[in-house]
């Protein structure tokens, strides 16, 4: 048997439903804040991820996969969304048309990690970018469609923190400082941030190996760094989620492991145990120079990424919201040959009318089919016999309140949908489903 690659993993029939529930939430939570989906390839030119040689941050220097095709072109497996989308930005122009493009996207990305729980190697990611606005407005914008989704998909517990890198001119007061800061500790320093002193000293701050000792936590800290025009950019995004009454923790040590950061960063952190350091489900910050950086016009840029892999484990340990419910409409049980050709006619009106219906094709005993009936979770299930043939009659089973009722043929698919309507009527709820949504 050939196995799956490491740090990749099936989605089977049982699961894929909660995928789709939730990829609904993500596309219903941008509707409400205008964002608009963009698609771009798995796979990019490799100088796209692979700006800078000073890049120090994990991602780019040590789990990308990276590999030749057959002409020699040098490919890179998206490790994330945001560079893709930036790249596709310059080369669409979508400047042209829009001074500002606010685009979301959901696929897979790929990244060579240790797998563990809450991290793969193949994982997917949804993803906002914000382009061509530098309005810290727009910052607070992004952090607030991420808690609107966490409260869409019911989460608990989770923190925003934040926190300010400054523009370009704080930052390499900061870098000095730091610099000379850890050079008095450099044999205390791991390897990794030996290489950051050199390259990006404010990387240092990432490190989870040393993050909790005292020449760490006493480190000069960003926000005595920053010059007037950041600090009060950074008051002025604190200010619209105040105003917004989003909370949030400003955290003076949180930098991001990403290199293209600058001003705003931030975090989403679940407080569930399990999770252990797999704990960020989301996070972002604004980029402003990433866009020149690949050789396109000035942009500013903002945006945020979760992980779908971490969203779902965090639903499935809170609320359930995105319960499985791998359910259909209708379950058939038909005993006999003429009952089954019956069933198989009605359940084609049926599925005609936007119902989704099943029987078995096996001729099973009674027993066995109203399993079947349970294991495909039917909101209904409607039964055939000799009996109620003869009388043109079906006995349809309403699994949700339990009434049963013998009803004529012909009344069946509009007694199933007029059920349907009336408790969607009744649960209705713009992040919970459309009202025309059959099977809640
Ligand atoms: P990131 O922090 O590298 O940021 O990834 C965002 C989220 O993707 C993480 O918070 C985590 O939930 C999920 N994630 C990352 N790596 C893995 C993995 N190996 N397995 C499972 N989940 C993972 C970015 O990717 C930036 N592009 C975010 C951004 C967008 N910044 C601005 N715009």
């Amino acid at each position: 048997m050939i196995a799956k690659p490491k740090g990749t993993y099936d989605i089977l029939p049982v699961e894929v439903n909660d995928w789709v529930k939730l990829e609904e939430v993500v596309r219903k939570v941008c509707r409400l804040y205008n964002y608009k989906e963009i698609r771009t390839p798995i796979f990019e030119s490799f100088n796209v991820f692979h700006r800078d040689l000073n890049d120090t941050s994990d991602m780019v220097t040590k789990e990308t996969y990276d590999f030749k095709d057959r002409s020699e072109r040098l490919i890179t497996l998206r490790p994330e969304g945001t560079a893709g989308v930036a790249r596709a930005f310059i080369e669409n122009k979508l400047y042209v048309d829009n001074p500002v493009n606010k685009l979301f996207y959901m696929g897979p990305m790929f990244r060579y990690e240790r797998p563990q729980k809450g991290r793969n190697r193949q994982f997917n990611q949804f993803g906002v970018e914000a382009l061509g606005s530098n309005s810290p407005l727009i910052d607070a914008e992004v952090i607030a469609l991420g808690t609107s989704l966490i409260r869409a998909l019911g989460l608990k517990d989770v923190t925003v923190k934040i926190n300010s890198l400054g523009d370009g001119e704080s930052r390499t007061n900061y870098k000095n400082v730091l610099v000379d800061y850890f050079s008095k500790y450099k044999e205390c320093l791991c390897e990794d941030c030996l290489d950051r002193l050199e390259k990006n000293p404010l990387r240092i701050l990432d490190c989870k190996v040393d993050r909790d000792k005292d020449f760490f936590i006493n480190a000069p800290k960003i926000k005595d760094y920053l010059n007037e025009e950041s600090k009060n950019r950074f008051k002025e995004v604190l200010d619209a989620l105040d105003g917004m009454q989003l909370k949030y923790k400003v955290d003076d040590n949180l930098v991001r492991g990403l290199d293209y950061y600058s001003h705003t960063v931030f975090e989403l952190e679940v407080n569930i145990p399990e999770f252990g350091a797999q704990n960020v489900i989301g996070a972002g910050g604004r980029y402003d120079d990433l866009i020149s950086d690949l050789g396109g016009p000035k942009t500013d840029g903002v945006g945020m990424a979760f992980g779908l892999e971490r969203l779902l484990l965090a639903s499935d340990y809170s609320n359930k919201v995105l319960a499985r419910e791998n359910s259909i409409h209708a379950y058939f049980i038909a005993l006999g040959d003429n009952a089954r050709s019956e069933a198989i006619k009605l359940m084609n009106v049926c599925r005609i009318g936007g119902l989704s219906c099943d029987m078995d094709y096996m001729a099973s005993g009674i027993k066995s089919q109203f399993k079947k009936a349970d294991k495909n979770n039917a909101r209904f299930t409607l039964i055939l016999g000799d009996e109620e043939l003869n009388e043109y009659k079906i006995n349809v089973k309403d699994n949700l309140t339990d009434e049963q009722e013998r009803i004529s043929l012909y009344d069946c698919y509009p007694y199933m949908v007029n059920k349907l309507n009336k408790q969607s009527a009744c649960s209705s709820c713009h992040l919970k489903g459309d009202s025309n949504e059959k099977n809640d």
